[in-house]
């Protein structure tokens, strides 16, 4: 069944209006990233720290709490500053695995203003679970939480 974003767009937009706490904002995206996608076993937050990816909000399985950037799918999304969408996790260099059900990825960059915050992580069980559709999609998604990043305080 193909997500509809326009409408998970106007959801989260509507779940952040006026939320002033980060913390909150991005525990509450990952909540509505996990009901709202179809087949996927993980979905949440890096935030960058120095040279390192540190675990922030998610939902699923306990994953990895440190990831240098250039390592892995999400470490290479923060090095080379772009989305990284991997038909085949295993089939990626250096691909970490929190969990072993997972075969596809995809990793978005996150800005507060101009400055790289993080990445928003989701992986599948299936093998290309992540369509140019679904980049697509998730690029807007990715747009709404710059916007809150943006307007909201490292400290909450
Ligand atoms: N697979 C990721 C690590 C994070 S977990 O999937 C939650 C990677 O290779 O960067």
């Amino acid at each position: 069944m193909r997500t509809n974003y326009e409408e998970l767009v106007r959801q989260l937009q509507a779940l952040m209006a006026e939320i002033p706490y980060r913390v909150s904002n991005l525990a509450n995206a990952s909540a509505l990233l996990w009901l709202s996608l179809p087949d996927i076993n993980w979905v949440g937050f890096y935030r960058l720290t120095g040279d390192k990816l540190v675990l922030g909000p998610f939902q699923g399985k306990p994953a990895c709490i440190v990831i240098p950037v250039g390592r892995g799918v999400c470490g290479t999304a923060a090095q080379e500053n772009r989305v990284v969408r991997v038909e085949n996790v295993h089939t990626f260099p250096g691909h970490i695995a929190c969990d072993s059900a997972s075969n596809s990825e995809i990793v978005l960059p996150l800005y507060d203003g101009k400055v790289l915050w993080g990445v928003l992580d989701i992986d599948s069980p299936a093998l290309a679970r992540f369509r140019a559709g679904d980049e697509a999609g998730l690029r807007q998604i990715a747009a709404v939480l710059n916007d809150m990043l943006t307007n909201t305080n490292e400290k909450t």
